[in-house]
């Protein structure tokens, strides 16, 4: 959870009384001409620290000073955040992710951030960098903790400290969209950090539900006779095999003119993979909680595009699912009549993602939808071809894979286009059905895409394969929230396609 009011007011960092405050500071050998006035008040601790080639104001570097009562801020944190020329979004923020560990202990009730300039001057894209790592970081998953690790540590409030000249207004405005954004990354780090146990695709439409009420979203919850009905036998075929029924989620939120054509959001949603019976190995399964990580972006999204008011209409489908051996799991062999008519050969029942995206992609067609987007942990070979970081697009339309690439990059959140091809479409033959949902080994991310494209009835689509880009074993502990900053830009800046 976090508990964190984020304002903005026009203060000097001199003046000003908090816990303490944060001032990013680029790579260099002499301070910073910005601190001078400060410095002059600290009896020259800045200045020293430099003399001693302390520190630097390289990225991913962070002094704290103690101010001994010279000014009302009780402690300095210089927050280094590298070379002037190569400041990004994405390494702006990782240096205050970095640096507000040390919010993390004692007694720190409030803290203030200096408007940092590293972007370009008040530039709020700087700005929304260094708040959104600050929340990032102030996050704290505890449900499972007792007794004094059960305690939330860190401030609740950060205010934005704006300068005399630069307009107050535009900062409050930013500070309170950035307040939004973190609480609705917070509510997806906490379903996706949820046990598999506990999170169930039950639970989870409970979670949404309780969301969407809060905010006078639609929210309709398929159940399995349902979903039966509608023909999504691929979906249920991955559920078959758990007690945990599975569930399809679906949430509107119409901000925007009657007459406008939807975005579909579309979330992979498996509480947990065990791979059904094609069993995971057991090293590392733990993490396949995680593998609704795409399903809790969705529901994030929702939450945000309500809560900033964003005036467009959105659907989002969250696909509910456990994957588990037992006597009546679905196996491979099988073949599944998809809700789109296409029958599906079952090959290996780890495979589950794309099956239960068919139909939720399929379901997603039939409202029209101006674009659809899917996110989903899809596929391990993502993380071969990428890594840890990056986030893999397929897309059949380029325009939408551009404006995509474009918000990923404002939100320095790593994002690249792979392929989707014919010869791929030829590899997913199969003997006994339409289609088969895997093609072995190689480019498994290609090929799962493709096989995803069959279902969208050529509407434009993007999928985003998020496979380990969405938890960390680094600084950020779980799952991080990955993509619903981009899907909130995205969806605003969103120009129709054809
Ligand atoms: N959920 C997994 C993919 C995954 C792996 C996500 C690691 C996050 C981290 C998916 O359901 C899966 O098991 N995919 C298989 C497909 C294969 C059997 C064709 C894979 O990628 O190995
Ligand atoms: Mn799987
Ligand atoms: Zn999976």
């Amino acid at each position: 959870m976090l508990e964190l009011t984020i304002t903005a007011k026009s203060s000097l960092p001199e003046e000003t009384r908090t816990d303490a405050l944060l001032w990013a500071v680029p790579e260099g050998k002499e301070p910073p001409r910005p601190l001078a006035a400060l410095d002059r008040k600290l009896g020259g601790m800045i200045a020293d620290l430099y003399g001693f080639g302390d520190f630097e104001g390289k990225k991913k570097t962070h002094k704290v000073l103690y101010t001994l009562g010279r000014i009302p801020a009780r402690r300095l944190i210089l927050v280094g955040v590298g070379k002037r020329e190569e400041q990004t979004v994405e390494g702006l923020r990782e240096s205050f992710v970095s640096a507000s560990a040390s919010l993390l202990s004692g007694q720190t009730k409030t803290a203030a951030l200096v408007v940092p300039t590293g972007l370009g001057d008040d530039d709020p894209a700087a700005t929304g960098a260094a708040l959104s790592g600050i929340a990032l970081r102030l996050y704290q998953f505890l449900d499972y903790k007792t007794g004094e690790a059960a305690t939330r540590k860190g401030p609740t409030m950060l205010t934005l400290l704006v300068p005399p000249k630069a307009d107050l207004a535009a900062f409050r405005a930013l500070a309170e969209r950035e307040e939004k954004l973190a609480q609705a990354v917070s509510l997806t780090r906490d379903v996706a950090n949820t046990p598999g146990m506990e999170m169930t695709p039950a639970r989870f439409a409970e979670v949404a539900r309780t969301m969407c009420r809060k905010r006078r979203l639609k929210c309709e919850v398929l159940l399995p006779a349902e979903m039966k009905k509608r023909g999504m036998n691929a979906h249920l075929a991955v559920g078959q095999g758990s007690k945990n029924e599975p569930r399809v989620v679906i949430m509107t939120y119409s901000g925007g003119k009657k007459r406008d054509a939807p975005i579909c959001l579309v979330g992979k949603g498996l509480t947990f993979d065990s791979g059904g019976l094609c069993i995971k190995n057991a090293d590392k399964m733990d993490l396949m909680k995680f593998d609704m990580c795409g399903a809790a972006s969705v529901l994030g999204a929702m939450q945000a595009l309500a809560d900033l008011g964003i005036k467009r209409n959105v659907i989002g489908i969250c696909a509910m699912a456990e994957n588990m051996p037992d006597g009546g799991a679905y196996r491979p062999g099988d073949v599944l009549r998809s809700m789109s008519g296409q029958t599906i050969e079952v090959v290996n029942t780890d495979a589950e993602g794309r099956l239960v995206l068919a139909d939720n992609l399929y379901l997603a067609s039939r409202y029209k939808p101006a674009a659809i987007v899917d996110l989903a942990t899809l596929t391990g070979s993502v993380v071969v071809a990428l890594g840890t970081q990056i986030t893999g697009l397929f897309s059949n339309r380029q325009p939408l894979a551009e404006q995509l690439l474009a918000s990923a990059q404002a939100e320095g959140e790593g994002l690249w286009r792979m392929p989707t091809t014919p010869q791929m479409m030829e590899l997913l033959k199969s003997e006994i059905a339409d289609v088969k949902h895997a093609a072995g080994r190689w480019g498994g991310c290609c090929t799962a895409a493709t096989f995803l494209s069959r279902f969208v009835d050529n509407r434009p689509w993007a999928h985003l394969d998020i496979a380990a880009a969405c938890f960390s074993e680094g600084d950020l502990k779980g799952a991080d929230g990955r993509a619903v900053r981009t899907l909130i830009g995205f969806i605003c800046d969103f120009e129709p396609i054809d």
